[in-house]
């Protein structure tokens, strides 16, 4: 199937690992061009590398962190310049705090906010103009979770910022209509990145037992029974991202192996 996005300029923040790095390979591999952002340099120039040496397509890249206004003013400059019409925006950046809510001080609802929300939101406002003047209309595809649809136990913050992710999906889809852009997001399940080996590798300490028995524990409850990867996640955001589901706006399709289960 071709998704008609060959020649098209895209932007992917959160890309030097995980999820956006496999969007950003996905969008190469149909031919887009794609700028990557993530708050270090470092591993940003070694994805840059790795996607070129996959794809043999050139990646350029740009580091800020979402979190801090100051950071995403200079990326706005910055793609301004480098694509001033920008057809493809995905946003990948977010995640959670394993932390019961007694644990949880106005500080900690805070940072997560300014990781799940606020990034994102200033993302959105920093690509607009260049979205706006794509020839055959902006897509924006935010990286959601499944967690808003079942909310897991212990991943509170997340539950609640993830829920607004989903509004601000459904809110922008329309508002932005009239500048012909799309607003979709992709809610993943249990995805095996750096944000669970982690989290896993904690949680194996905390607790004295071993990571297979935790990562069985963890898959246990999903339909598919196990963990999803980070290339299964990324079609579904360059399918959002293409011009094949151009009658598809203000969504939150689920990519989670059947963890949530309601039936909306
Ligand atoms: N993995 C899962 O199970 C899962 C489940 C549900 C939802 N999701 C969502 O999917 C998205 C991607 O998750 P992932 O698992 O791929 O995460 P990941 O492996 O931790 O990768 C996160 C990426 O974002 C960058 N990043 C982190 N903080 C940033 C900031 N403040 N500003 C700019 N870039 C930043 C990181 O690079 P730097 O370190 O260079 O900044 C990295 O490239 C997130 O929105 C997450 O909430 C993931």
């Amino acid at each position: 199937m071709d998704l008609g996005i060959g020649g098209e300029t895209a932007l992917v923040v959160g890309a030097s690992e995980g999820i956006g790095y496999e969007s950003a390979k996905a969008l190469l591999e149909e031919g887009a061009e794609v700028m990557i952002c993530s708050r270090s340099a470092d591993k940003l120039k070694a994805a840059a590398v790795a996607l070129e040496a996959a794809t043999g397509c050139k990646v350029r890249y740009f580091a800020a962190d979402v979190t801090r206004a100051e950071d995403v003013a200079k990326l706005q400059a910055w793609v301004a310049q480098e694509a001033p019409a920008l057809d493809i925006l995905v946003s990948a950046v977010g995640g959670s705090q394993r932390a019961l809510f007694g644990e949880l001080d106005d500080a900690a609802w805070y940072a997560n906010y300014e990781f799940n929300v606020m990034g994102t939101v200033r993302t959105i406002r920093a690509t607009l103009e260049p979205l706006k003047k794509s020839a055959r209309g902006g897509r924006i595809v935010i990286l959601g979770a499944a967690g808003p649809r079942m909310p897991y136990p212990h991943q509170l913050v997340s539950n609640v910022h993830k829920a607004g992710l989903i509004a601000l999906v459904k809110t922008l889809g329309a508002e932005f209509q009239p500048f012909n852009i799309r607003v979709n997001s992709v809610s993943p399940g249990r995805t095996m990145t750096s944000l669970w080996t982690k989290r896993i590798a904690a949680l194996s300490k905390e607790r004295g037992v071993p990571e297979s028995e935790l990562v069985h524990e963890f898959s246990h409850e999903i339909p598919l029974g196990r963990f999803g990867r980070p290339e299964e996640i990324a079609p579904m955001v360059v399918f959002l991202a293409s011009h094949k589901t151009s009658y598809v706006t203000c969504q939150s399709v689920l990519v989670d192996g059947g963890i949530a289960r309601g039936l909306v």
